[in-house]
C-alpha cells in the first residue's frame, strides 16, 4: 500500500497554488503598506514557551499540541500558533529597543491535534500580524481595520466582526469569584477538564466544547458586564473609533477566545458560508504576554487567520482569482537541423525577458502542439528544415489563433514589443 500524507494535513497541489500564491502577496502587500516588516520564526520551541505563553489550561495546550522530547532530551512543540513566537522573539533580540511601536507580520504553519473536519485541520497556515508596544485604543482599531481592508480588497463579502472585552487580570480575578460562585452547585455535573478549571482557572470553562458543560453555562454572568471602569473606558473607545470609519461589528458577550494571554479586546472575523468552522479570523490585545515571557511590561494586540478557511470562504463567495503566469511562447522543433536553432533562439529569446519552452521530449508536432495549449503560452512557433531553409516561420496566437508568417531575425523584436 503506498504511504499516505498524515491525517489533518494537506498537499496544496499545483492547480491550487495560483489561489494561494495570490492571497499571500496581498497579505504581504497590505501589511507593508500598512507599516508592517515580516517575521519568520522556528516551526518549533521549547514547550515551555506555549505553556507559559498560550497557557497550560486551554485546550490548545492540554489537548493539542505535538510535543516530543528531542535527542538532547528537551521538551520541544510545533508551534500551535504564532503570538508566543513573535514575543519571544521580540524579547530576545532587544526589539524594545527599536521605535515603538514594534509591527511585525507572518504566514506560518501551525500545528494542533484536533478533531479533523472540513476547515480544521492539523497542519494549517495563518497570516498574522502582532503590534507591539502601543496600549491605546486607537491601536486595536488600526489592526481591525487592516483585516477589514485586506477582505475588501480580496472582495470578500459579509464576514461578521464580532467584538467583546474580556478586560484585565483585575477584573477577571473578581469575575472568577463571580463564575465561581454560579458554578458552585454544577460543576460536580460537569466534564474533568471543567472541574479542574474550575480551581485553577474558572474562565477557561467558558470555552469548553461538551454539550452538557455548554448548557450549565447558558445563564452564566458574562464577563463584559463586569469589567473595570478602565477596561470599559478602552472599549468604548474602541468601538467609538470603529463606528467613526463605518467598520459594522456586533457586540458578543460570549468571545471568550482559546488562548489565555487575551487582556480587554477580543474580536472575531467569521462566515456564515463555510460550515461549523466559520471562524476566519481571531485576534485581540495581550498587554501581559512579553512580560510573562520574561520581557518588560509591553502592551500587545495582533490577528491571525486561518488561509484554508479564507480560501473556502473565497470560493464559496464565487470570488475570481488572477490567471496565473505562464511561459510566453513554446518553441516546437522537428528534423535534425531545427533542434540546435530551436535552443540558440530559446536562450536568445530568455535573455531578452520573454519566457520560452521548448521541446525537449523529442515528440511528434501534433503532440507538441497539445502540451503547448495545457501550459496555456500565448504564442508558439514550430521550427521544421523548410523554417530554418527560408528563415521565416508562423507565429500562432493561441488565444487568438491568428497565425503570421514571421522572419526569424525578428522574432525578438516583435516578441519584446508586443510584451510591452
Ligand atoms: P486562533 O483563534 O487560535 O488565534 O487561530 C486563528 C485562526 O486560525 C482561526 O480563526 C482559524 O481561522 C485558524 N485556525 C485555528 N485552528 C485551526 C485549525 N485546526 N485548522 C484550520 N484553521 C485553524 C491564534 O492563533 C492567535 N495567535 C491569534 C492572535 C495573534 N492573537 C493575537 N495575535
Amino acid at each position: 500500500m503506498p504511504i499516505q500524507a498524515p491525517r489533518g494535513t494537506r498537499d496544496i497541489l499545483p492547480d491550487d497554488i495560483n489561489q494561494w500564491n495570490y492571497v499571500e502577496k496581498e497579505f504581504a502587500l497590505v501589511c507593508k503598506k500598512f507599516g508592517y516588516k515580516e517575521i519568520r520564526l522556528p516551526v518549533f520551541e521549547y514547550t515551555e514557551l506555549f505553556q507559559r505563553g498560550v497557557g497550560d489550561t486551554t485546550d490548545v495546550v492540554q489537548k493539542e499540541m505535538y510535543t516530543f522530547e528531542d535527542k538532547g532530551g528537551r521538551s520541544i512543540t510545533l508551534r500551535p500558533e504564532g503570538t508566543a513566537g513573535v514575543v519571544r522573539s521580540y524579547i530576545e533580540h532587544g526589539m524594545s529597543s527599536l521605535p515603538q511601536p514594534v509591527k511585525l507580520f507572518y504566514q506560518i504553519t501551525a500545528y494542533r491535534y484536533e478533531k479533523v473536519q472540513k476547515g480544521r485541520y492539523r497542519e494549517f497556515h495563518q497570516f498574522g500580524v502582532e503590534l507591539l508596544g502601543a496600549a491605546d485604543p486607537a491601536a486595536d482599531v488600526e489592526v481591525i481595520s487592516m483585516l477589514s481592508l485586506f477582505f475588501n480588497r480580496l472582495g470578500i463579502k459579509n464576514l461578521k466582526l464580532n467584538l467583546n472585552s474580556i478586560g484585565c487580570p483585575e477584573c477577571r480575578s473578581a469575575y472568577n469569584e463571580l463564575l465561581k460562585s454560579y458554578l458552585a452547585d454544577k460543576i460536580g455535573d460537569m466534564c474533568d477538564t471543567c472541574k479542574t478549571r474550575y480551581g485553577r482557572n474558572p474562565m477557561r470553562i467558558l470555552d469548553c466544547k461538551e454539550e452538557l458543560c455548554k448548557k450549565k453555562l447558558i445563564d452564566a454572568p458574562a464577563l463584559l458586564d463586569h469589567i473595570c471602569d478602565d477596561c470599559r473606558e478602552h472599549f468604548n473607545q474602541v468601538t467609538k473609533k470603529l463606528d467613526t470609519i463605518d467598520i459594522h461589528f456586533d457586540i458578543d458577550k460570549n468571545i471568550v477566545r482559546g488562548l489565555d494571554y487575551y487582556t480587554r479586546t477580543v474580536f472575531e472575523f467569521v462566515s456564515e458560508n463555510i460550515g461549523t468552522q466559520g471562524t476566519v479570523c481571531g485576534g485581540g490585545r495581550y498587554d501581559g504576554l512579553v512580560e510573562a515571557c520574561g520581557g518588560a511590561p509591553t502592551p500587545g494586540i495582533g490577528f491571525a487567520l486561518g488561509v484554508e478557511r479564507l480560501l473556502l470562504e473565497m470560493n464559496s463567495q464565487g470570488i475570481e482569482f488572477p490567471i496565473p503566469e505562464t511561459p510566453d511562447i513554446y518553441i516546437g522543433a522537428i528534423g535534425e537541423k531545427a533542434g540546435p536553432v530551436s535552443e540558440k533562439l530559446a536562450w536568445q529569446l530568455r535573455n531578452n525577458n520573454i519566457y520560452c519552452i521548448k521541446d525537449i521530449m523529442g515528440r511528434s508536432v501534433r503532440a507538441q502542439m497539445k502540451y503547448a495549449d495545457k501550459l496555456g503560452v500565448r504564442y508558439s512557433l514550430i521550427l521544421g528544415d523548410n523554417e530554418i531553409e527560408s528563415n521565416k516561420a508562423q507565429l500562432r496566437d493561441m488565444k487568438t489563433g491568428e497565425v503570421k508568417d514571421i522572419s526569424l531575425d525578428t522574432l525578438i523584436d516583435r516578441l519584446v514589443k508586443n510584451k510591452g
